[in-house]
């Protein structure tokens, strides 16, 4: 089906002309047009601008009578602006951690939670017990709601199988619902989330399973773009995360790294070192970080919702913008460390505890996340050519995403030309 979307009080493109990404004082240029209309065909992006020039336009893409599959939306008073690509998440789990939220609440950290055997190994043992297509069950109705919430592209990790055998259930899982599902999904492997207990012992040994066994068998079948890794304390070494990445290039899997979350443990400087497209979540960056972040042009994806869950402060985001670095915001949707994936709450959280602006915070969860799983020819903007991946909003203006949190705006999401059902 065709789309024609008219009238549209204010529209918010986040137009990239070409770069993949904005950085610095760019990030507050959303590209916005008023009194627009944007044109999909065949599931692109055909032609956005003002509707003043529509109608000479419109005429080079619609001849009269010739499409009458051409549905209209008339966005009168509504805004449009990207779908929200979510470039860290964890959204395949089993069961759920609501008593370790009220453990927290309590006054436990989440990594004395972790050190009595709860956090990652928790979800571990509920995700070996269930089956493949459980697994698929549940995400799948996390992401409809994600994309009622204005998601269109979403990022899942592997992880809380960590034997050869889960972590193959969970990243066929992941793959298959790459193939049937409407959301757009970027599969990663992060058999390297956490070591699993029979490992306890000889962590090594672990690493070596990862690296000769795990690896291997999911860059042989191509089902992961990415292979990310725990780097911290208690969970991954520089040294071992190092190995673990450059195993997964060597598979074609390109590095990500969950890095300087609890401690200062050099996951910046490792994934500048490798070459990796992000490094995630950032809360103890130190300057020399940043700036080996910034020349070697990674962005830095960060988490504000699990430093709002686990109140553990808050990622130095003015710092990274002001140095130049590329910031992309994300839910990291998981059961332990932020049971929310909703992007504009995200966006509240960056503006109102990492002084991020509205603009920036928008540009980092279209654009510069489309930019931290790779995808930014494609989504994060809309721009002719690129996939007609768009959400309509019931806003007097974008900064309303942010502002009036708590409730979703999102009255229409559009994936690839095709609305969703809600
Ligand atoms: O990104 N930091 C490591 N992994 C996840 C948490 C996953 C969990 O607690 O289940 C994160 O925060
Ligand atoms: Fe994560």
């Amino acid at each position: 089906m065709d789309l024609l979307i008219k009238n549209i009080s204010r529209l918010v493109t986040v137009a990239s002309r070409g770069k993949p990404f904005k950085a610095g004082k760019d990030m507050q240029d959303l590209g916005i047009v008023d009194n627009a209309a944007v044109l999909c065909l065949e599931g692109k992006i055909a032609w956005a601008g003002p509707m003043s020039e529509w109608a000479a336009v419109g005429g080079q893409f619609v001849q009269p009578g010739q499409r009458p599959d051409l549905e209209e939306i008339d966005a009168a008073g509504k805004v449009v602006l990207p779908g929200f690509v979510d470039s860290h998440t964890h959204a395949m789990f089993a069961g759920d951690r609501a008593h370790e939220f009220a453990l927290r609440s309590a006054g436990a950290t989440y990594q004395e939670i972790a050190r009595q055997g709860g956090g990652i190994l928790n979800t571990v043992s509920h995700v070996r017990a269930a089956s493949k297509k459980e697994l698929k069950r549940s995400t799948v109705s996390m992401l409809n709601e994600m994309m009622k919430h204005g998601t269109t592209t979403v990022e899942i990790k592997t992880g809380y199988g960590l034997t050869l055998d889960a972590e193959i259930k969970m990243m066929e899982a992941i793959h298959e619902l790459q193939v049937e599902e409407m959301i757009g999904i970027v599969p990663t492997f992060l058999g390297a989330h956490a070591v699993p207990p029979e490992f306890k012992e000889d962590p090594a040994a672990y690493v070596a399973l990862v690296i000769e066994k795990m690896i291997p068998y999911v860059g042989k079948r191509k089902i992961a773009l990415f292979c990310d890794v725990f780097c911290e304390q208690g969970y991954f070494d520089v040294d071992s995360s190092r190995r673990i990445l450059e195993a997964g290039k060597s598979w074609g899997m390109a590095p990500k790294v969950h890095a300087e979350e609890i401690t200062a443990s050099g996951g910046a400087m490792l994934a500048a070192q490798v070459g990796a497209v992000s490094a995630d979540h950032l809360e103890r960056i130190d300057d020399a970080g940043i700036t080996a972040m910034r020349d070697a042009g990674i962005v830095a994806t960060l988490l504000p919702g699990v430093s709002f869950f686990l109140n553990h402060g808050y990622a130095p985001a003015r710092a990274l913008i002001d140095a130049g670095v590329p910031v992309a915001i994300a839910s990291d949707f998981n059961p332990g460390s932020c049971m929310s994936f909703s992007m504009p709450l995200m966006m509240t959280i960056a503006c109102t505890q990492m002084r991020m602006s509205p603009e920036e915070a928008l540009c980092a969860a279209t654009l510069n996340g489309a930019a931290a799983v790779s995808l930014s020819g494609s989504c994060g903007s809309i721009e002719a050519g690129k996939n007609a991946d768009l959400i309509v909003a019931d806003v007097p203006d974008y900064t309303h995403l942010a502002y009036h949190f708590g409730t979703n705006h999102v009255v229409k999401t559009i994936k690839n030309g095709t609305i969703l059902e809600i």
